[in-house]
């Protein structure tokens, strides 16, 4: 058999497990995850509102509950846990789909103020990641400048406006469920630096923003007419055309009352954020124009938004693992058709998928191709691969190691103490929110 290591159990690792049990019978794979909980962005990424997408975790499941793939949560990879080379000896393969886990930086002054966060670390918030930090994000804000106009903005300004009775049917954590009902924002702001037609945002969740109830969104005409494509729209690909129309239908609609207001903006590139008492109290942005080319260029003339509240939206970022090589500029790990590439040469045994292999763009089911591909490789390679013998359980030399994984049976305890967490509070499915209660839903189920 052809033992494979999978780091990571988001998408990109679900969906090479499941491409390697398929493609080969004489495969098991491990699926290692430094969380004790599986499915990485889906779990604490995708958001809570959106449950029809959440359930993709049901598909997710059967992946992990093939006979020949098996669940090793709370095992870090890298400094701290297992390194690199040692995970290398343990497996004939192993296949890295860590993600993208920090955020882009700005590199403006004042983006560390407080009240300033990057929506990655508001996102991990309410989604319960278990390394979030509870900055009181929304306390004491009227005001939200949302930098960015991908999906993400999307979502972080969805949740700044929804209300708390459609919150609390979702598996938002207690904490962050509380604070945002306790939530004064009513007034949030979608900035992009580019115009309307390079808005990176998708036509379905940019329209879902005007179904929200109690609150009304407004695009200003003239600024949308600072984009020469909303004149005539008809030389652009249709997804940015939908895009266009539906900003349209806003900019043309008489400006209604409600207690949250969505206002979109474009051409405008933040500068620096401004403070009061030593927290952000605005953003200033440049002006910018089109350039003809898809770009921008500054105009020199400056406007400063009111917020007590800033989330930085502007695309997340791969972490380096040390033992592999990482393109700084890329945030990325090199790699030929998924191959992992040291110096230009493709190193035995060693793989790529998903935003560590691609980049942080692309929706869940892009990662699904992406794993195709390096499994193809990885198969390509395996009667080389079948030449060294490494332990015959992997599992059993971590232990003899000190490492202890939570096992699929931990994990399904942790489901079963957030679905008693959330009849506890009356409501559905709860996620537990730290550390500790994690492993000690994993642990009672030992006991
Ligand atoms: C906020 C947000 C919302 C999104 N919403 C949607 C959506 O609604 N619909 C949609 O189609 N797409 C959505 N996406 C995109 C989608 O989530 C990604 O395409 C997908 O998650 C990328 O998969 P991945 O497996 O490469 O990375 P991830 O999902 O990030 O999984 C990486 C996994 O690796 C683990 N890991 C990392 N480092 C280590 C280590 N050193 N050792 C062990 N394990 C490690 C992590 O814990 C994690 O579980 C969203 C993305 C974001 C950021
Ligand atoms: N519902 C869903 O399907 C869903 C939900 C969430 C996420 N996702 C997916 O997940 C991926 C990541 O989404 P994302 O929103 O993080 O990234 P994204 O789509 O790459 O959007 C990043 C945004 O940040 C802007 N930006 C970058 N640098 C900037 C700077 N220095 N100043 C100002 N603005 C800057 C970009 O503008 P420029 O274009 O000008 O660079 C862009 O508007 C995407 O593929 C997305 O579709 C999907």
């Amino acid at each position: 058999m052809l033992h494979v290591a999978v780091v990571g159990s988001g998408p990109s690792g679900c969906y090479t497990a499941q491409s390697l049990v398929q493609q080969d019978p004489d495969v098991v794979v491990d699926v290692l995850d430094r969380l004790p909980c599986p499915y990485g962005l889906v779990r604490y990424g995708v958001a809570p509102d959106h449950e029809k997408i959440k359930s993709l975790q049901n598909n997710l499941r059967t992946v992990l509950e093939h006979e020949r793939v098996r669940f090793l949560g709370g095992i870090q990879i890298g400094p701290g846990g297992v390194p690199t080379d040692r995970l290398r000896e343990l497996y004939h393969a192993v296949v890295y789909c860590v993600g993208a886990a920090t955020d882009r930086h700005l590199g403006i002054p004042g983006e560390d103020l407080p009240g300033s966060w990057s929506a990655t670390e508001f996102v991990s918030w309410y989604s319960a990641h278990p390394d979030a930090v509870d900055d009181g994000f929304v306390h004491g804000a009227r005001s939200a400048v949302v930098i960015g106009v991908g999906n993400v903005a999307v979502d972080v300004t969805r949740i700044l406006a929804r209300g708390t009775a459609e919150l609390s049917p979702t598996d938002m954590p207690q904490g962050a469920l509380t604070a945002l009902a306790a939530s004064r924002v009513t007034d949030i702001s979608m900035v992009g630096r580019r115009g309307p037609s390079q808005a990176r945002f998708t036509t379905k969740e940019l329209r879902e923003l005007g179904t929200l109830p109690d609150t009304a969104v407004t695009v200003d005409r003239a600024e949308l007419g600072l984009d020469p494509a909303y004149a005539d729209p008809s030389g652009l690909p249709a997804p940015q055309r939908r895009n266009i129309e539906a900003l349209r239908t806003w900019a043309e609609s008489p400006t209604q009352d409600a207690g949250h207001r969505i206002r979109l903006r474009f051409f405008l590139r933040p500068v620096e954020l401004l403070a009061e008492a030593g927290h952000v109290a605005a953003v200033r942005f440049e002006r910018t124009a089109p350039d003809g080319r898809g770009g921008v260029t500054g105009t020199g003339h400056y406007e400063d938004v009111e917020a007590q509240l800033v989330l930085r939206s502007v695309g997340y970022r791969g972490v380096p693992l040390e033992g592999l090589p990482f393109d700084p500029t890329t945030g990325t790990v090199p790699h030929l058709a998924g191959r992992v590439l040291r110096e230009g040469i493709v190193a035995p045994g060693e793989y790529v998928a998903g935003w560590i292999k691609r980049g942080p763009t692309g929706v869940i089911g892009t990662n699904r191709p992406c794993a195709k591909e390096t499994v193809t490789s990885l198969l390509e390679d395996a009667a080389a691969l079948l030449r060294r013998d490494p332990p015959e359980d992997p599992l059993t030399a971590l232990r003899t190691e000190g490492i202890e994984p939570v096992e699929w049976t931990g994990w399904c305890a942790i489901e079963r103490a957030e679905a008693e967490l959330g009849a506890s509070l009356g409501r559905g499915v709860v996620k537990l929110p730290d550390w500790q209660s994690l492993m000690n839903a994993v642990h009672s189920n030992a006991d």
